[in-house]
């Protein structure tokens, strides 16, 4: 089944309008990501750039649950008809079916259509946790604390996991920590003296999509204890 369906995306995706002299525009390469799920999976295309990539180019993206021609297809919310990204605004979860997501560029002498099968479950990926600071505590210790991702809209139901990593000031290697479900944790026996960088990465408790990025280094320069 699912390989039959893949074939049938190849097939799909492979088989690009013949064109005539004026080249139709490539096809959009498109990613999507559930970084706000279960609210939103947000979508986005680049075109490579080709010698015939004038302007102006629109885009059409719709989406439909599953890949029988006659599921009811629905927009994909673009801001504009130019506009490189889209919204699927709800998201039904645990689908036994994936969402495919057809994004057609539209340029005067022809379109060119992107497929896009997608599991919102499969392509979560949170924003990196924000806040992130250190405190020193007594006893050459550091408190390292931080908030979910703001885009995550309910961390009390699609609980988040939390990675740390950390090094002082001149190692090249970072150690790291996790998965811990709290958003603190307490580095010990650390240099006195020394700075610190220190980076928490996010991901659904679950283990559905992938980790987000590193969030921004929180760097302590205090000296610890005395
Ligand atoms: C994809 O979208 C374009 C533009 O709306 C449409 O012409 C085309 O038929 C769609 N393809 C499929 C397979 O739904």
């Amino acid at each position: 089944m699912a390989s039959r369906l893949l074939l049938v995306l190849t097939l799909w995706v492979g088989c690009s309008p013949c064109s005539g002299r004026e080249a139709a525009p490539t096809q959009p390469r498109v990613r999507c990501r559930a970084s706000r799920y279960p609210i939103a999976v947000d979508c986005s295309w680049t075109l490579l750039p080709t010698a015939h990539s004038a302007k102006p180019t629109s885009f059409i993206a719709s989406y439909r649950l599953g890949v029988a021609a006659h599921g009811e297809s629905r927009p994909c919310l673009q801001l504009t008809p130019e506009a490189t990204s889209c919204t699927i605004p709800d998201v039904q979860l645990f689908s036994m079916v994936p969402y495919i997501l057809n994004v057609t560029a539209v340029q005067p002498w022809g379109s060119s259509s992107s497929f896009v099968p997608f599991v919102p479950e499969h392509i979560i990926k949170p924003d990196p946790p924000e806040g992130v600071r250190l405190s020193p505590l007594p006893g050459q210790r550091l408190w390292v604390q931080w908030e979910p991702p703001r885009s995550w809209p309910f961390p009390e139901i699609f609980s988040l996991k939390y990675w740390i990593r950390y090094k002082h000031h001149g190692s090249a290697r970072f150690r790291q920590v996790g998965p811990i479900e709290a958003t603190s944790f307490t580095l010990r026996a650390v240099r006195p003296q020394a700075r610190y960088c220190i980076q928490v990465a996010a991901q659904d408790l679950t283990d559905y999509g992938e980790a987000s990025d590193w969030s921004l280094p929180a760097a302590a320069s205090k000296p610890m204890g005395k």
